[in-house]
């Protein structure tokens, strides 16, 4: 009932979410995949949700239920996830993407199932072609959403954050260690803006999203 009464930092505003894992066909029985259990992801669309915006989540395969008031787009490959994602974009006030988008997808993959015994010296050569990159795609539009990306590195988390927000060209980057937040139900987020680096205490993943939602809020132009 108190929360009824509060203001909602995010009314009247449309998210646009990427989440979970892409998965990359080698065959049609066999994948390429990220790492990604889709729970930040899905964190955040609840509580943009509660903060009074208008939420559409774009999502690789995940085994986590639709959350509460979201309109959720299933797709399988991040060319799949780049189409919907961009269809709908323009539309958004707010982009972010969370999504372990797989780099790159076979571009020799078999449209009937391999056969051990047809592989010359035993193992298949797969040929990979790049995936597009969704947040800079959506990042260089003209009187684009404003965007947020995400980033899970293994080592030199600040310096890479860095240089990825500015590659990609984004007001927001939120970085964390892979090794910290793979499948675990708690992440220690820092955040990465023009004024620096940021972090936030370790919480468990709706909490963080929450406090996440707060600093994106605040952070909008108005
Ligand atoms: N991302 C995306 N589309 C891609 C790759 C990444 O939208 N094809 C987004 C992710 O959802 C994340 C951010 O870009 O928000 C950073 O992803 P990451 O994999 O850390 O960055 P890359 O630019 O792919 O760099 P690398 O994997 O080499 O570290
Ligand atoms: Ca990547």
């Amino acid at each position: 009932l108190i929360a009824f009464f509060q203001p909602k930092p995010l009314a009247g505003k449309r998210v646009l979410l990427t989440a979970g894992p892409t998965v990359e066909p080698i065959d049609p029985v066999r994948v390429i995949s990220n790492r990604s259990s889709g729970k930040t992801g899905y964190a955040l669309a609840r509580a943009a949700r509660e903060a009074g915006a208008q939420v559409t989540l774009v999502s690789g395969p995940t085994a986590l239920p639709a959350p509460r008031g979201v309109d959720v787009y299933p797709v399988q490959t991040a060319r799949q996830m780049h189409q919907a994602v961009m269809a709908q974009a323009r539309q958004a006030d707010i982009f972010i993407a969370v999504a372990a988008v797989a780099d790159w997808h076979v571009k020799n993959a078999a449209t009937q199932k391999m056969k051990k015994t047809e592989s010359g010296a035993g193992a298949p050569v797969l040929e990979f072609e790049p995936n597009p990159d969704i947040l800079a795609d959506v990042a260089r539009l003209d009187g684009g959403p404003w965007c947020v990306g995400f980033a899970a590195e293994t080592e030199n988390l600040s310096e890479y954050a860095q240089a990825k927000r500015q590659r990609k060209n984004i007001p927001l980057l939120v970085g964390n260690l892979a090794h910290e937040v793979m499948d675990a139900d708690d992440t220690r987020l820092v955040l990465f803006d023009d004024r620096g680096e940021h972090p936030l205490p370790a919480a468990g993943k709706l909490d963080a999203a929450r406090r996440l939602v707060a600093e994106i809020a605040a952070r909008l132009p108005r």
